[in-house]
């Protein structure tokens, strides 16, 4: 049978980890006990009270199409967290609850991308920024931040990668991979770029919850003069350990809200209507919440410091997320060499910084969703090698 791909889809790029992933699975098959810390998932169990309201729903019945838009009552609730915690005030008219954030965003990127177009997306990034981009015929465009300012973001690069074929960013805070999380500063160079030049911009907020110390997340649909340009994003995966559920939600302005329910509308219907049923009682969790972000921030204090004292680490401590990306100096190699000498000869499995874009060079990147005794054994595994 002869096929011919659609070229949107021809264009996507392997993930960059596949070359690990054979080692590692060979290492497997060797019998070898591999620490996994590549995992962009929390380890913990979804809160009860969310899984029984699941159960519950499902035994009474709560198990047919409902409205796309999503259950009103969850929307009340997104709407209510959005002014509460936000300081942004939208109707429950201008929320679309969506199987997934990575969904909300690829509604935003099909329903407002021509062919042609270009879209910002500030390196390092999450690897299916670019991918869904394309898939909506437009053109990344990589703003490259740097290691070396801690990926602090200026006027200059920005407007470096601007043409008159700019018509959106995408923009993530607390970050993924970098832990970073945009400070009072960044903040007001974004909202008047996007304001002089009148860009869509998609924030991704999937991390909110989980900042540490002094940093503070910021919607930047809390600014007036671009809430209308904002489509906000998020979801239960991260802060809830709801990974496996697929819900998230978006939340824009009503004209462009139309556009995008179009769109959920044909591909998907509807989210998932019992998982809906269940998110609703997410609202309640703010003593799980926390207790897991604790749990990220002895962590993270415990992995920053130790890879400190590695010979050829520097780690910055992570503001946000439960991802470190420190960078290694060894014998000159590259991420994607460190992580195979990792992988080789101390079996831990770290992402390679090479996955994230630009401003990766020699940083790998690892997950701290993990339990203190895999980090900890982790830790002792890298010393060996590392001397
Ligand atoms: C920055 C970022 N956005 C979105 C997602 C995906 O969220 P969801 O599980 O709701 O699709 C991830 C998952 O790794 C992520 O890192």
């Amino acid at each position: 049978m002869s096929f011919e791909i659609n070229s949107k889809v021809k264009i996507l790029e392997q993930p960059q980890t596949i070359a690990l992933n054979a080692i590692a699975e060979r290492l497997k098959n060797e019998g070898k006990d591999i620490v996994n810390m590549v995992l962009g998932e929390p380890d913990f169990a979804t809160p009860k009270k969310i899984i029984d309201a699941a159960t519950k729903s499902m035994n009474d019945g709560f198990t047919h199409y409902v409205s796309s838009m999503g259950l009103p009552e969850l929307r009340r609730k997104i709407a209510d967290k959005l002014r509460d915690t936000n300081n942004v005030s939208y109707d429950t008219a201008e929320i679309i609850v969506t199987p997934s954030a990575k969904f909300a965003i690829y509604l935003a990127l099909t329903a407002f991308l021509n062919d042609g177009d270009e879209v910002l997306i500030l390196d390092p990034s999450w690897v299916s920024y670019k991918a869904l981009v394309q898939l909506a015929g437009a053109t990344p465009i990589s703003v490259a931040l740097d290691y070396e300012s801690n990926y602090t973001l200026t006027v200059a690069q920005l407007e470096k990668q601007l043409t008159p074929r700019t018509r959106m960013i995408i923009l993530n805070t607390p970050n993924n991979p970098t832990g970073r999380v945009f400070s009072a500063e960044e903040n007001r160079i974004l909202v008047d770029f996007i304001k002089e030049h009148d860009l869509l911009a998609v924030c991704d907020e999937i991390y909110e919850s989980i900042v540490f110390d002094h940093h503070q997340h910021v919607s930047l649909a809390s600014f007036p003069e671009i809430k209308a340009n904002v489509i906000t994003v998020n979801g239960f995966s991260k802060s809830h350990a709801m990974t496996g559920w697929r819900i998230g939600y978006l939340a824009a302005d009503k004209k462009l809200i139309a556009e995008m329910l179009k769109v959920q509308m044909q591909v998907v219907t509807c989210t998932a209507s019992f998982v809906q049923a269940a998110a609703i009682t997410a609202f309640d969790c703010a003593a799980e919440v926390a207790s897991m972000v604790a749990q990220y921030r002895e962590r993270r204090d415990y992995l920053v410091e130790a890879l400190n004292t590695i010979p050829g680490f520097h780690c910055r401590p992570p503001e946000g997320t439960f991802y470190a990306l420190p960078r290694i100096d060894y014998k000159g190699m590259n991420s994607d060499e460190l992580s195979a000498f990792i992988l080789e000869n101390a079996q831990v499995l770290l992402t390679p910084g090479s996955a994230y874009g630009r401003g990766t060079e020699k940083t790998l990147r690892i997950s701290y969703a993990t339990s203190i005794e895999k980090i900890e054994e982790a830790i002792k595994r890298l010393r060996k090698i590392f001397v």
